[in-house]
């Protein structure tokens, strides 16, 4: 039988990942690769949607790349590619921009929250249209299911928006993909502003985990993590969320439930809370750590690899887009 296809992917906008990155997706990705035709992409092009420094995104691309390698995606088995070594995706996603009412994509919250920090001068049309590459990104794939947090949930919907109106004006194209959010780790938050999802823009570099950082700063991060004064290890997301936040990294990295965790620390203080997740995240993300660094020793056959996955890529985003381009009627070469 054959495998249903899958897609997702990450900005490569910083040195590393995050744990949030790590837990609501990463994770996700690594245990669902066997069951689907997995491709992951790392999306350079959506990046430049906000200024960056030439020399910095491409070290942060192979950084990411090393850092999907060293959590676990087995490129033999997936398809590992970088965004611009696949010219369907701005092909495609021009496409659907023409599909795309000016009202819907002015409603994409991620587009409000971004250029209302920045002001509309400073916000790239490239930002705005951000949403319709991302749904160009997916369909191109056919992909059944696409592995996300719970910050995607909107484009994820635009997407299936756009493909079913593709299909209705012109015929059956485009698989209805569908959000894989899982409901523990779909949000994980700072560590300083635990209402807030940990992010890589995070005003205070101490609420962010990252998947690069040594395991001294790890533990001095969670040991400042902001908690509560009532003193007791329970979860209670609207009154605790501090805590709360804690508690679900910790079972994240454990596969330990909610409930053991707070029967087993009964009685005991944040403090102990603390030197617990964070030894826990530190086994579990050092190796990880270490072995991307081993990765980037070698940037020849990281290249190599990426270039398989492009190859790969390339042959069914090309097929997508040659089906999508003779359903518009273009004449073909
Ligand atoms: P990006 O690069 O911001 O994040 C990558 C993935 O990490 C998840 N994530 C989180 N999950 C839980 N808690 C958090 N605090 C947290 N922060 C981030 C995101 O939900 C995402 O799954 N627009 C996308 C990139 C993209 C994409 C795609 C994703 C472009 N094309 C096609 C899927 C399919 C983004 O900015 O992700």
């Amino acid at each position: 039988m054959t495998k249903p296809n899958l897609l997702s992917g990450m900005q490569p906008s910083a040195s590393s990942l995050h744990l949030g990155n790590y837990l609501g997706a990463l994770t996700q990705w690594v245990a669902m690769q066997k069951d689907y035709n997995a491709y992951y992409v790392i999306v350079d092009l959506h990046a430049i949607t906000v200024p960056q420094d030439p020399k910095e995104l491409r070290e942060n691309t192979r950084r990411t790349a090393a850092q999907y390698l060293a959590a676990g995606l087995d490129p033999e088995q997936s398809a590992l590619f970088v965004q611009s070594h696949v010219p369907a995706h701005a092909q495609l996603a021009w496409v659907l921009n023409c599909i795309t009412g000016f009202g819907e994509a002015s409603r994409m919250t991620q587009f409000k929250d971004k250029s209302q920090k920045g002001g509309a001068d400073n916000s790239s049309v490239g930002l705005f249209t951000y949403p319709i590459l991302q749904a160009a990104d997916i369909l191109l794939y056919q992909p059944k299911s696409v592995p996300v947090g719970e910050d995607q949930r909107q484009h994820l919907e635009l997407t299936r928006d756009l493909a079913m109106r593709f299909n209705s004006r012109f015929g059956d194209t485009f698989t209805i993909p569908q959000a894989q959010i899982l409901k523990e780790t779909a949000k994980i938050y700072d560590l300083q502003v635990p209402t807030a999802k940990m992010s890589k823009s995070a005003a205070d570099p101490k609420g962010l985990i990252n998947l690069m950082d040594e395991p001294a700063v790890i533990t001095k991060k969670i040991k400042s993590a902001v908690t509560d004064t009532d003193g007791e290890i329970r979860f209670d997301q609207a009154n605790k969320p501090g805590v709360s936040n804690l508690l679900g990294i910790y079972s994240a990295i454990t596969g330990k439930s909610v409930a053991e965790i707070e029967a087993s620390l009964s009685g005991q203080g944040y403090g102990s809370l603390k030197s617990e997740v964070a030894e826990a995240v530190i086994a579990t993300l050092d190796p990880i750590r270490v072995r991307a660094l081993e990765l980037l020793e070698d940037k020849g056959e990281l290249d190599s690899l990426l270039a398989k996955g492009a190859k790969k890529a390339n042959e069914q985003a090309e097929a997508t887009l040659a089906l999508v381009y003779d359903r518009l009627g273009f004449v073909r070469p």
